[in-house]
């Protein structure tokens, strides 16, 4: 803002997108590293959801999901239920990776508040997590620039290392942790496989299953925040899936509104649901004005349909070798640190700035000269492109990147 108000940079604004592109009003156009903040997992303004959309306006555009139902809500509810990891059977619908998060928070300790374990109302969470800018996510994020100037409205959470700094000292806390006060844990909340907006920061799979076999072991509810993650970014539907497990709760929100709508769920297992059974006392008194809105639904169920038809993630798998090569070649570079990949995620951390750091900007500016959005998490540059970018684009979006990075070092 400081930059904007003395006038020493001018917005950028966007005029039109289309597929991987974006277009500025002066007719430059700019290949969408970052697909908008991850949330055009399938570009920009896809003809079968624009349809989608239309169609729906066309009959419903909003309704309460209270007391009254309507089809795109229950056969996306069915739909999600389909493709999550097995033993996930009933969601609950909100408007976003934050309000996913809150559902998530709010469902667990209220689960344990009734059913017997009134003690259990602490949430676990990870050093260098994000889930949201919410009050509740805000608290449990774990970069402290994020935190700080909210600290009197927030529940602070108890703090695990993350993994991205050794998977086994976090499993050897997380089993300290849940022994010596389990009792008091309602869940623990993960980024599956890549912590993301605090700097891609990248685990492995058997972490993954030794968090749930210790939770699991406790009793401990997991919650599986694939906002980012989700919807085939790390190469599977889920990326729960590379390690085989199955969360308690998972939510699941930007690609699923198609970069078109703010969409949501959280998905829980049927031993949560039966939970909240059993007296008006017992409802979980939480909704938002747009839970389930129909023309957000329509357009999810219509995501997943064109990931079905168009074989995403099958053709998805080849585009992130590219992404791999690519990791190769810039970790040659000197300057290039941490260079990794997973998925349709490549990311490298230059300079050591962290969050504030100038390096990654540098590489931004470069990127847009070179017709390119590549926004840095700071001194993290990173590609998180359009699943289905057509492999032409792919490689002219890597080429840009790297020759924009070399500018950064
Ligand atoms: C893992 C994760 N959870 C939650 C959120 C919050 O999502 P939203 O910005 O849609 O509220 C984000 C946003 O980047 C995220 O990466």
């Amino acid at each position: 803002m400081d930059d904007y108000v003395a006038g020493r940079v001018a917005p950028l604004v966007i005029d039109r997108a289309e597929g991987a592109w974006l277009f500025d009003r002066d007719g430059r156009r700019y290949l969408d590293g970052n697909s908008s903040w991850w949330v055009a997992s399938l570009g920009h303004r896809h003809p079968r959801l624009v349809r989608a959309l239309l169609d729906q306006a066309g009959k419903l555009a909003h309704t309460a999901l209270a007391g009254l139902t309507h089809e795109p809500a229950v056969r996306l509810a069915q739909e999600l239920v389909e493709i999550a990891p097995a033993g996930l059977s009933r969601v609950l619908f909100s408007d976003d990776g934050s309000t996913a998060v809150e559902t998530a928070l709010k469902l667990a300790v209220q689960f344990w508040a009734q059913n017997g374990q009134p003690t259990r109302r602490r949430i676990v969470a990870l050093e260098g997590a994000f889930h949201g800018d919410t009050a509740g996510a805000t608290a449990l994020g774990g970069v402290e620039l994020f935190r700080r100037p909210f600290a009197p409205l927030l529940v602070e959470p108890l703090r695990l290392p993350s993994p991205a700094d050794g998977e086994e000292h976090s499993l050897e806390e997380l089993s300290r942790l849940l022994t010596t006060r389990g009792d008091e844990i309602a869940a623990l909340i993960v980024e599956p496989m890549v912590q993301g907006a605090a700097g891609m920061r990248c685990h492995g799979a058997s972490y993954l299953r030794g968090v749930r076999e210790l939770t699991r072991a406790h009793d401990v509810l997991l919650i599986a925040d694939e906002v980012f993650t989700g919807l085939g970014r790390t190469g599977t539907m889920w990326a729960c899936q590379h390690a085989g497990i199955t969360p308690d709760l998972l939510c699941t929100a930007k690609a699923l509104g198609g970069g078109m709508l703010p969409f949501a769920a959280t998905l829980v297992t049927d031993r949560i649901f039966r939970g909240f059974l059993g007296g008006k006392e017992r409802a979980f008194w939480h909704g938002h004005s747009f839970t389930g809105n129909p023309l957000g639904a329509a357009v999810a169920r219509e995501v997943l349909a064109v990931y079905r038809d168009e074989e995403i993630l099958v053709r998805a798998s080849r585009k992130a070798e590219r992404l791999a090569t690519l990791a190769a070649d810039l970790a040659k570079i000197p300057g290039v640190r941490g260079a990794r990949h997973l998925g349709m995620i490549a990311a490298f951390d230059l300079a050591g700035g962290g969050y504030l750091g100038g390096a990654g900007w540098q590489v931004y500016e470069e990127g847009l000269r070179r017709g390119a959005y590549l926004r840095p998490l700071g001194d993290t540059v990173y590609l998180t492109p359009p699943l289905n970018i057509a492999e032409g684009e792919l490689d002219e979006l890597c080429e840009i990147f790297a020759a924009a990075v070399a500018t950064g070092c």
